[in-house]
């Protein structure tokens, strides 16, 4: 939700931190600051806006010296984004200083107790009641910094990473953790250290960090190993120390004018490794140890419940028509913000299957920790490693898509559906649901679409000069049936929310029982009509438009002649078995949508009131 970066060491720390806010600005960009020890006291400049607003601001307000410091790119929950309500945030005696990421949930009680004891607030955030109940708990207790961010944290209700120092005490920072991600990176011979909400801001000066986990904290001195401790009962915890897999490369735009375009075009790389090591095709075997482990409670699982939010929720939506197709398993897909509310009923007998790309969707981490509750086997769907939710469930698959940075997802969505189509499949054919020679033709055709996703890339071109078209219309509909029915809503999602034109994505069946009223000559509809499936029904579906006015771009199996003829515009995608034609109808949709965003001078990879990863509810 909001990003958090650190540094103590010998270098300077405001390029290393102002860098570092550039890379987690995918989090939340509605305002920046920075605080930075220069020696003598603390130097801090702070303001609505981006990290690149901050730079202008901070050039003329501090100078950038110090190899202490902290910074803060936020997304508003508590305080609408101004200058007063951007971090860092100081206590009122100006001796401490704090980012968070997270919301305080009991601020207001907290905040109407220091009021008693003498405190007044600057801002209308629930950071700086954290950070003044900090100073009143070590006035209080005479404690050190350490000790009093472990006091407060017991009192607080809510979620959490917090990055805080003391400028009376300027050889620590103190870290920690409740629901929302820390990392701290290790310098060699620790002679210095990084703070993060991920390793992106700190990959280029060491590959070793340590994620802390929940209710963790963790005091980092210069030269001195981690203490890492847990929030409650104080016990001491031994810090893992990982290994990072990701390089420089992965998180810079390579290129590209945008995180979006480049993530788009990684799609053939992305699912070539999210299939690699696992589908086996010349053995005829698809190989998946969460699954093999488990296999067990798949095969007599009663239901399988899905449990996401947004993208991925479509994902889990085409998930539902592998599953129920290939093996035979009944589904149910839940939005993770509905099911984790709604005593829903979970036996131990459902398996519970939550998709995510951050792996910090607060909504669906909530719904995983209900189902646990419940007795269900808990499977995760995740890209990013090592987060919170690959960690709370009981087994997963790694998607392998590599840093998704663009907030609008795309290669996570592709990626998803592959590594579902994978599992989909391992149980259709461990239940003999899938004749074996099906089961080889799936696995041929699985590992040819990266590079039919290749050839649907190449409208790229085609798909811009549509765009300019359309590009001021001010809705769209988006219609897809059966398979394609979760993408119709995919590219509606994708179009709203990076050029903020409204769109609808339906059942192209559905479209006669209300939303054809719409349709007349300034609306353009979408519709996916590839060769399989139910192709004659959605030419009937695209004939009913057109008798009606409405503009049609249609997404058509390659060398198609009836949608040609009544269509306003056709993108071709190659040929594919039914339950795969999700990968590459895909494409044209989120290149529609990314050209659309870039010709109404959108900011594409930050879209307006959004940030990548939702933890908070
Ligand atoms: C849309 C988008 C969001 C996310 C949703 C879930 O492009 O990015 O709708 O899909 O916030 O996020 P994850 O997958 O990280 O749980």
């Amino acid at each position: 939700m909001c990003g958090i970066t650190g540094y103590i060491g010998y270098r300077d720390a405001y390029p290393i931190i102002i860098n570092g806010l550039q890379r987690l600005e995918y989090r939340g960009y509605d305002s920046a600051g920075i605080v930075l020890y220069d020696g003598n006291d603390i130097v801090l400049s702070k303001t609505k806006g981006k990290v690149s607003d901050l730079l202008e601001k901070a050039a003329k307000e501090i100078s950038p010296k110090g190899n202490l410091g902290i910074g803060h790119t936020r997304w508003a929950t508590h305080g609408v984004p101004n200058d007063v309500n951007s971090h860092p945030h100081t206590s009122q005696s100006g001796n401490l200083v704090i980012v968070h990421n997270g919301i305080i949930e009991n601020y207001d009680t907290l905040k109407k107790e220091l009021i008693n004891r003498g405190y007044s607030f600057k801002s209308d955030t629930d950071t700086e009641v954290l950070i003044n109940l900090i100073e009143e708990v070590q006035k209080e207790n005479d404690v050190k910094l350490g000790k009093a961010v472990q006091i407060a944290l017991n009192q607080v209700i809510g979620a959490y990473a917090i990055a805080v120092f003391d400028k009376n005490k300027p050889d620590e920072i103190v870290v920690a953790r409740l629901g929302s991600p820390i990392a701290i990176g290790i310098g060699k011979d620790k002679k210095e250290f990084f703070v993060a909400s991920d390793a992106s801001p700190f990959i280029e000066y060491t590959k070793e960090a340590i994620y802390l986990e929940d209710e963790e904290m963790a005091i980092i001195r210069v030269g001195k190993k981690v203490k890492i401790r847990k929030i409650h009962d104080d016990s001491l915890v031994d810090a893992s120390v990982q290994k990072l897999q990701m390089n420089l490369e992965q998180i810079e735009k390579g290129g590209y004018e945008h995180f979006m375009l480049k993530e788009i075009y990684e799609q053939p790389r992305a699912i070539t490794d999210t299939y690699r090591g696992r589908l086996l095709r010349e053995d005829g075997i698809i190989k998946m140890m969460g699954v093999e482990d488990n296999m067990k409670k798949f095969l007599n699982a009663d239901r399988i419940i899905i449990v996401a939010c947004g993208t991925s929720w479509h994902a889990g939506l085409v998930a539902e028509y592998i599953f129920e197709d290939l093996a035979r398993i009944p589904v149910e897909v839940e939005y993770a913000s509905e099911f984790r509310y709604r005593n829903p009923v979970i036996t131990e007998n459902d398996i519970i299957i939550a998709i995510s790309q951050s792996g910090e969707t607060a909504d669906t981490l909530a719904a995983i920790k209900l189902a646990k509750s419940r007795g269900a086997f808990v499977f995760g769907v995740c890209n990013v490693v090592g987060s919170s939710i690959a960690r709370e469930t009981h087994a997963g698959a790694y998607t392998h898509a590599g840093p998704e940075i663009g907030v609008a997802s795309t290669k996570a969505f592709t990626t998803q559906i592959t590594v579902l189509s994978l599992i989909a499949l391992r149980l259709a054919r461990a239940k003999g649901t899938v004749s074996s020679s099906d089961y080889r033709y799936y696995l041929q055709e699985l590992e040819l679409i990266p590079e039919k996703v290749k050839m649907a890339l190449t409208s790229d071109d085609h798909i811009k000069k549509i765009s300019e078209i359309y590009k001021d219309a001010t809705n769209f509909l988006y219609l897809g049936r059966g398979y394609n029915f979760p993408v119709a809503l995919e590219g509606a999602l994708k179009l709203k929310e990076i050029s903020y034109i409204h769109a609808e994505g339906y059942p192209a069946a559905e479209m006669k029982h209300g939303p054809i009223a719409l349709i007349d000559e300034n609306m353009p509809i979408v519709v996916i009509a590839t060769s399989k499936g139910h192709y004659e029904k959605v030419v009937s579906n695209i004939q009913e438009i057109k008798s009606r006015s409405g503009q049609i771009i249609a997404v058509v199996t390659e060398g198609d002649v009836q949608v040609k003829e009544i269509a306003d515009h056709v993108i071709e995608i190659p040929e594919t078995n039914e339950g795969f034609t999700p990968l590459l109808t895909t494409i044209p949709l989120q290149l529609l949508s990314y050209h659309i965003a870039v010709m109404r001078n959108c900011n594409v990879d930050q879209p307006r009131n959004l940030a990548k990863s939702v933890t908070v509810e």
